[in-house]
């Protein structure tokens, strides 16, 4: 891939870690697939991320290209706007939230927080390694869990597409605009408080 088809890092107002800059979503995906080991610490990243009473949430489903068969059953559980995008990704799989406390079995409100932590790490572990994470809510759940066996009280919460960054003339025009278009953020004033909702820290 030429270097002009990557993408800028974020143009940050403050100095931040190169690889938070770095980071972002692509859609176009070349075809390597990680190997076992390079999966292992991206999940090892995500394995030591902090959780509620160390209750450690999150559970994966991971299906490559290597297993055609697994990964077109994962494919058929995404909307079909993702799908027509993932189909040529070579990894998809599925961060699974257990609800309850394992200590106590009661419900865990703080789950989904750790699940999001766990991923986090595991994207910038990802990135620190080459590698690109796409994160996506657009899938039926029920699907998941039919598809895979997932059990009660265990509860489909992201699929993730993780590649190496493809070149972006590879994909349908409509999405070649988005991936090209200027990422956005809103401004800390809007989201950083101090002593009254709505005064800006900064
Ligand atoms: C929980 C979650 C759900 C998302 N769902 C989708 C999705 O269904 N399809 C998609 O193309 N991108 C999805 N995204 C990616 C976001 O659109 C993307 O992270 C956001 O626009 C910011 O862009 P960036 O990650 O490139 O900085 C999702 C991201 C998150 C964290």
């Amino acid at each position: 891939m030429t270097l002009e088809t990557r993408r800028e890092p974020a143009k940050t107002r403050q100095p931040v870690m190169e690889l938070i800059a770095r980071r972002w979503s692509p859609k176009a995906f070349g075809p390597e697939v990680p190997s076992g080991n390079e999966l292992a610490s991206m999940f090892e990243a995500g394995r030591w991320a902090p959780s509620c009473f160390n209750n450690q949430p999150w559970r994966y489903l991971v299906t490559t290209r290597n297993d055609p068969g697994a990964f077109s059953r994962a494919l058929a559980c995404l909307t079909e706007k993702n799908a027509s995008w993932v189909r040529n990704a070579p990894l998809l799989a599925f961060q699974v939230m257990r609800e309850t406390f394992e200590y106590n079995g009661k419900p865990n409100p703080w789950s989904g927080f750790d699940c999001g932590l766990a991923m986090a790490q595991l994207i910038i572990q990802a990135e620190f390694m080459g590698w690109s994470v796409h994160v996506m809510a657009g899938f039926s759940r029920d699907r998941v869990r039919e598809t895979f066996g997932v059990p009660e009280g265990f509860k489909p919460l992201v699929a993730f597409v993780i590649g190496r960054e493809g070149d972006p003339h590879s994909l349908p025009p409509h999405f070649m605009e988005e991936e090209t278009a200027p990422r956005e953020r809103k401004e800390l004033e809007e989201t950083v408080f101090s002593d009254s909702w709505g005064k800006s820290l900064f």
